[in-house]
């Protein structure tokens, strides 16, 4: 049994951030299980390697981080990835095996079933399943999902083939307690769910000023949630988190003002700041109190300070305590 089963595409990675360069492993699922295993929380990596000296050093690096990889091994080889961060913040990711598949590209459902049996995990991450062969069966995922208790997603880029998201969102995406987005993304992927699925737009008025700025946002992620997740979180970098749920024939927003620090490493702060959520849902804290560690999490990992421990974690929270926004929201069809 573990906390956490996270799953998707794994890279040997290379970061190089204004002079200096590292060699870690990178994909979301694995940034993911790195932060939740800072705040104790036991995690595990299913994904899909060659039988080659990267995939060596992925599990050996996992390894020395506290996580379980249960790597599966393909006949393809291990993807590499390049990160460049530059000054200004901004950061590019280049995929090296650009004219062969990688290993990443072959990992299925059958995958994620076996570690789930294997694992019994309590909660499962995904992430990148539009770029993998999970989307081959989304009928066969939701089965395998079905006997996990807690589950998210981060849909953070744009999909690989858009025709493909009519089937995850018509089996898989009701089976989420939540769905991430980053707000440079969510756009998109509302107008394709309108556009190729025929989902109903729809828009909300909020009666907080402050979420009326974010109004266009807010009606991207109520569509969203409408495929029926639970809820639907929006990472805004410096401008803060938001996260909307239904509640009868109103939805309800949830939004952390952001925390003041200097953004030395964009990288993954998406994933950092998601563990929170997961540790709400498994500790059974509140959407205001997971809404807060997530908005913590993401600030320090994008500011380089990523905590040691949760007690870490709670002297930062206490020490600058952000404002959270609660508003109820009309809803109509547009
Ligand atoms: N520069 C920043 N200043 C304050 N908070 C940040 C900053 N960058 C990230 N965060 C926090 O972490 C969350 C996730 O980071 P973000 O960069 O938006 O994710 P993504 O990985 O999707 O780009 C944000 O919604 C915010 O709560
Ligand atoms: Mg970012």
């Amino acid at each position: 049994m573990v906390d956490i089963l996270a799953a998707g595409n794994v890279y040997d990675e290379r970061i190089h951030n204004n002079g200096s360069s590292e060699r870690r492993v990178g994909g979301s699922p694995a940034n993911f299980a790195m932060a939740a295993r800072s705040l104790d929380l036991d995690a595990a990596l299913v994904g899909r390697v060659g039988k080659d000296e990267r995939a060596r050093f992925i599990g050996g690096f996992l390894e020395d981080h506290g996580l379980s990889f249960h790597p599966v091994y393909d006949d393809t080889r291990t993807e590499l990835a390049v990160h460049r961060v530059y000054p200004n913040g901004g950061s590019t990711i280049r995929k090296r095996l650009r004219h062969e598949k990688g290993a990443n590209q072959n990992l299925s459902h059958h995958d994620l079933d076996s570690a789930v049996s294997a694992l019994q995990p309590a909660l499962v991450y995904l992430s990148g399943v539009d770029k993998n062969r999970m989307r081959a069966d989304w009928k066969g995922l939701k089965t395998t999902l079905k006997r996990v208790d807690h589950k998210m997603i981060d849909l953070n880029r744009q999909p690989a083939n858009p025709a493909e998201t009519a089937g995850f969102f018509k089996y898989v995406s009701p089976e989420f307690d939540f769905l991430f987005f980053s707000d440079s993304e969510i756009k998109f992927w509302h107008d394709i769910h309108v556009k190729h699925n025929g989902a109903q737009e729809l828009t909300v008025y909020p009666s907080d000023p402050l979420m009326k700025e974010h109004k266009d946002t807010l009606c991207y992620a109520t569509t969203m949630l409408a495929a029926g997740p639970r809820n639907v979180v929006v990472h805004m970098e410096d401008r803060g988190l938001l996260c909307v749920s239904a509640n009868d024939h109103r939805r309800h927003v949830t939004y952390a003002l952001p925390h003041k620090i200097k953004n030395v490493n964009p990288v993954g702060a998406g994933d950092a700041s998601n563990v929170g959520f997961a540790y709400g849902l498994l500790h059974g804290a509140d959407t205001v109190e997971s809404l807060r560690m997530a908005n913590a999490l993401g600030a320090l990992h994008a500011a380089g300070k990523e905590p040691r421990s949760m007690a870490e974690l709670e002297r930062f929270m206490k020490h600058d305590r952000r404002p959270v926004i609660q508003d109820s929201m009309r809803v109509l069809t547009r």
